[in-house]
């Protein structure tokens, strides 16, 4: 795909489509700002070439119309401080206000445009409104990885319209990890697999499953793998309609010579309330009525010595339910573990992306993605279409 780099800046309106959809806390302040932190390169880059930057993203799921709770302002002010010039805020993404304030802008300026989602047309990728978008800039780069799996008028149907397109620096950096991992990895490959749900990670665990060399499996959706087996599992969390895929899974990774690793012990508490009685057990062990909510140690230096040979680990999804300190030990220590590997680490997702952090572990990583759903899909191998609205190269 053509990148930024190919395309003349110098005293363009370039519209930069980011993924602003940040977390807010209820006094509507950023609570993680490294989405906004990840489009520095790129618009440090325009703003060097001279351009007029005209910045746009949605946040949150408005329902297509104005509400203050879902205000890109917040954003706009961090900006500010993270470029250390002014950001001008724009009080809407399309329209006769904005058209002016566009025109008055000068080389090297910033603005940032309202959430496009307060126009239903935006997720409907409604033409006029990709037009009525476009028409506000003369080159169209799209820094959006987060969003690249929403087929939305900012990051397909504007490329209609606007010719002159290219990827971030952002963009670029995340399909160069994700994909060249996933296609062609330093072995051993291993996958790291986590979070509530299996019906959530089909795609990816049957994508990713004929790739690897290893996959390890935990969280709660582990739990449906160790019913597939037979084992009790308790009160813990299970997808019954998905117990043909899990054993279907381990079937195949033993046809195939992939090594697959469940828990063999985890923690387990007599309910789900703050407070509640835990224990240690093997995974043969879960009493009938308690719930599995963590891995235990002995899988943790399973996993751990899994990990060990790695060249290349891909981690998405945490172990347990890292969000209550009594069920984080297993995450927080596989974070350890994979920041202390001697392989290419690469983290995808929200949830995995927060548990490095609290780890403390952001350093240690190679690469830790900006996208939730956009890196599942393209863990899948499916295709972004965001990123296929983008010119080749050579076009
Ligand atoms: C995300 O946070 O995954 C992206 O910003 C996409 O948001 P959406 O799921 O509301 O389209």
């Amino acid at each position: 795909k053509r990148i930024i780099e190919d395309v003349q800046l110098r005293g363009k309106r370039v519209i930069i489509r980011a993924d602003y959809n940040v977390p807010l806390d209820d006094s509507l302040q950023i609570t993680d700002d490294t989405r906004i932190r990840s489009t520095l390169p790129t618009i440090n880059r325009a703003v060097d070439e001279g351009a007029k930057v005209i910045l746009c993203s949605h946040l949150g799921r408005p329902k297509g119309k104005f509400d203050p709770k879902f205000s890109l302002a917040p954003v706009a002010k961090r900006l500010q401080r993270l470029l250390g010039k002014e950001v001008i805020f724009a009080p809407d993404c399309i329209g006769a206000a904005v058209e002016g304030l566009v025109a008055k802008m000068q080389p090297g300026d910033v603005m940032l445009l309202e959430n496009l989602r307060f126009h239903p047309e935006e997720e409907k990728n409604d033409d006029g409104f990709s037009k009525a978008l476009a028409s506000l800039a003369d080159v169209y780069i799209n820094d959006a990885f987060g969003a690249a799996h929403r087929a939305h008028a900012s990051t397909v149907g504007i490329t209609k319209y606007i010719p002159e397109a290219a990827a971030g620096y952002l963009l670029k950096k995340e399909i160069e990890y994700l994909e060249g991992a996933v296609e062609n990895p330093v072995r051993p490959f291993v996958a790291i697999l986590g979070g509530a749900k299996v019906s959530g990670k089909i795609g990816v665990i049957e994508n990713l499953g004929k790739k690897v060399d290893k996959v390890i499996i935990g969280g709660g959706m582990a739990f449906t793998f160790l019913k597939a087996m037979g084992l009790e599992i308790g009160q813990s969390l299970v997808e019954n309609d998905m117990l043909d895929f899990a054993k279907g899974v381990q079937d195949h990774a033993f046809s195939s010579g992939v090594k697959f690793y469940l828990p063999v012990d985890c923690v387990v508490a007599a309910s789900r309330e703050p407070g509640a009685e835990t224990k240690i057990v093997p995974v043969q062990e879960i009493p009938k009525g308690w719930y599995g909510l963590d891995i235990g140690p002995a899988s943790v230096k399973l996993f751990s010595e899994a990990v060990q040979d790695a060249k290349t680990i891909l981690w998405n999804g945490p172990m347990g339910m890292f969000e209550v300190d009594a069920f984080a030990r297993g995450t927080l220590a596989m974070a350890h573990s994979v920041a202390n590997a001697y392989a290419l680490t690469i983290v995808g997702g929200g949830e995995t992306a927060l548990a490095i952090h609290r780890a403390g572990e952001s350093e240690s990583i190679s690469f830790i993605s900006t996208g939730g759903g956009a890196a599942l899909e393209l863990l899948e191998g499916k295709t972004l279409p965001g990123l296929a609205a983008l010119p080749n190269r050579s076009a």
